[in-house]
C-alpha cells in the first residue's frame, strides 16, 4: 500500500445493515459482498457474527467466496463473540477480527459501570485474545468522538500494545466538526506510542449531516482507511457515504490521496443496495440520486449544453451514469427544448422553435415534466407540424 492510498472500508453489511427494517438474507448479502469485492473495497465488515444464526451464516458464506477483499467481523470485547467471529471467518482468504469497546466518559459510566483504567485492560484483553486467532486485528474505541484526546492516546496505545493493526477511532453519535475531528486524528497521529505500527481509521455518523467532511478531514490528518456504506445507510442518520468519500478524493487530486475503486460501478452497486433494502435514495443524494446530473434551469441547461463542465464537476461516466439528462420542466429556455427536440427526432429552426416553445410552455405550466412523447404531441398539435417533419 503506497503511504497515500486509503484504504476502503465497507460496513454497508452490518452498520449499514442496521437501518430499522431493512434486514438482508445470506444470499442477498453474498451478491452485494461479490459487487463489493468487485468495485475494489480493502476491506467488506460481512456481520457481527454473535450477533444471530443468520449473521453468523452470512460471514462464512462471505468469507468462502470473496477473493481479494479483507473479510471482517465485528465483536464487542467479549471472549466469546470473538471466539464466534474467528470461526465464521475461518474460511476467509484474509480475515480480520474487528473488537473494541466504548471509551466516552458516558459510555464508561453508563454502560459499563466501570473506571477508565478497567476499560484499557479490557481493550487490551480484547486485542491479545483475538490475535490468538488472526494476525489481523482492528480495535474500535466506541464513541471516540466524545472521547478526550489523552485517555483515547492512552487506550489506543494499549491496543497497539497488544498487536492491534488499525484503530477505529469512531464518531458514533456524529457529533464532531470536522475541524475537532480532524484534530482528534492529527493528535493521535502525533502522540500515540508505536502509531506506526497501525493504520488508524476515521468511521464517521451523519447525525450533522457531517460524516463526509468528517471523514475527508480525518484523512487529510493522517488517517489512512475510512470506514463508509453504499448510499451512506446506517441507522439513525445513517453513516459515511462511501460513493461520496471515493469521489472526494479522485475529484481534488492535490490531496493526493487515492483508493482503489472503479468508480464506474458506484451507481450500479448504488442500486443493487437500494433495490435490495428496499431503501429508496433520495433524488439529490449527491453522486448516485437520479437527480444528481439532471439539469431543469433554463441557465443551467444553456450552459450543460454548451459545455458539460459549466455545470458538472463530475462526469456522469466515471460513476457509471450514462449521461447528464436535460429535463424538461416550465424553467427550461429554448436551447433545451431544441436539445430534446433533436434527440427525438426534430431539427427546429429558429422560427420554429418560437412556435414551439410558446405550446411547449403551455403544457409545461400544467405539467410537472415534459417527456418525450409530450415533444411529440406537442409538435403534432402545431400549425408547423408538416412543415417541420417534411424539412
Ligand atoms: O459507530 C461505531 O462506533 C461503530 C463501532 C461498533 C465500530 O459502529
Ligand atoms: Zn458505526
Amino acid at each position: 500500500m503506497s503511504k497515500n492510498n486509503v484504504q476502503i472500508f465497507d460496513t454497508t453489511l452490518r452498520d449499514g445493515e442496521q437501518v430499522p427494517g431493512c434486514k438482508l438474507n445470506t444470499d442477498q448479502k453474498v451478491r452485494i459482498a461479490q459487487r463489493l469485492d468487485g468495485l475494489g473495497v480493502d476491506v467488506i465488515e460481512a456481520g457481527f457474527p454473535v450477533s444471530s444464526p443468520g449473521d453468523f451464516q452470512s460471514v462464512v458464506e462471505i468469507s468462502k467466496m470473496v477473493q481479494n477483499a479483507t473479510v471482517c467481523g465485528l465483536t464487542r470485547a467479549v471472549e466469546n463473540d470473538i471466539k464466534v467471529a474467528a470461526d465464521a471467518l475461518k474460511h476467509a482468504v484474509k480475515p480480520r477480527i474487528h473488537t473494541g469497546i466504548g471509551t466516552s466518559d458516558s459510555h464508561i459510566k453508563h454502560k459499563f459501570k466501570a473506571s477508565r483504567e478497567q476499560i484499557i485492560e479490557r481493550a487490551f484483553k480484547a486485542v491479545s485474545y483475538a490475535k490468538s486467532f488472526v494476525e489481523d486485528v482492528e480495535f474500535y474505541a466506541e464513541d471516540a468522538g466524545r472521547t478526550d484526546n489523552d485517555y483515547l492516546a492512552r487506550v489506543c496505545e494499549a491496543a497497539i500494545k497488544a498487536g492491534a493493526t488499525v484503530l477505529n477511532i469512531p464518531d458514533t453519535t456524529g457529533y464532531c466538526l470536522p475541524s475537532e475531528y480532524g484534530a482528534k486524528i492529527k493528535y493521535l497521529k502525533e502522540n500515540v506510542k508505536g502509531i506506526d505500527k497501525a493504520i488508524l481509521s476515521v468511521h464517521c455518523h451523519n447525525d450533522l449531516g457531517l460524516a463526509t467532511a468528517n471523514s475527508i478531514e480525518g484523512v487529510i490528518n493522517g488517517a489512512r482507511q475510512i470506514e463508509c456504506t453504499i448510499n451512506g445507510i446506517g441507522e439513525r442518520a445513517g453513516n459515511t457515504a462511501l460513493e461520496e468519500v471515493v469521489m472526494v478524493l479522485k475529484q481534488h487530486p492535490y490531496l493526493d490521496l487515492d483508493t482503489n475503486i472503479d468508480t464506474r460501478q458506484l451507481f450500479g452497486i448504488s442500486q443493487l443496495v437500494s433495490d435490495s433494502m428496499g431503501i429508496y435514495t433520495q433524488p439529490n443524494k449527491a453522486i448516485v440520486g437520479a437527480n444528481a446530473f439532471a439539469h431543469s434551469s433554463g441557465i443551467h441547461q444553456d450552459g450543460v449544453i454548451k459545455n458539460r463542465a459549466t455545470y458538472e464537476i463530475i462526469d456522469p461516466k466515471d460513476v457509471g451514469v450514462t449521461e447528464s439528462a436535460i429535463v424538461l420542466t416550465a424553467r427550461s429556455g429554448r436551447a433545451a427544448l431544441a436539445y430534446r427536440a433533436k434527440i427525438v427526432g426534430y431539427e427546429l429552426t429558429k422560427l420554429q422553435l418560437d412556435v414551439v416553445y410558446s405550446k411547449f410552455l403551455e403544457f409545461a405550466d400544467r405539467k410537472k415534466e415534459i417527456k418525450d412523447d409530450d415533444i411529440h404531441q406537442i409538435i403534432e398539435k402545431s400549425h408547423l407540424y408538416r412543415e417541420i417533419i417534411s424539412a
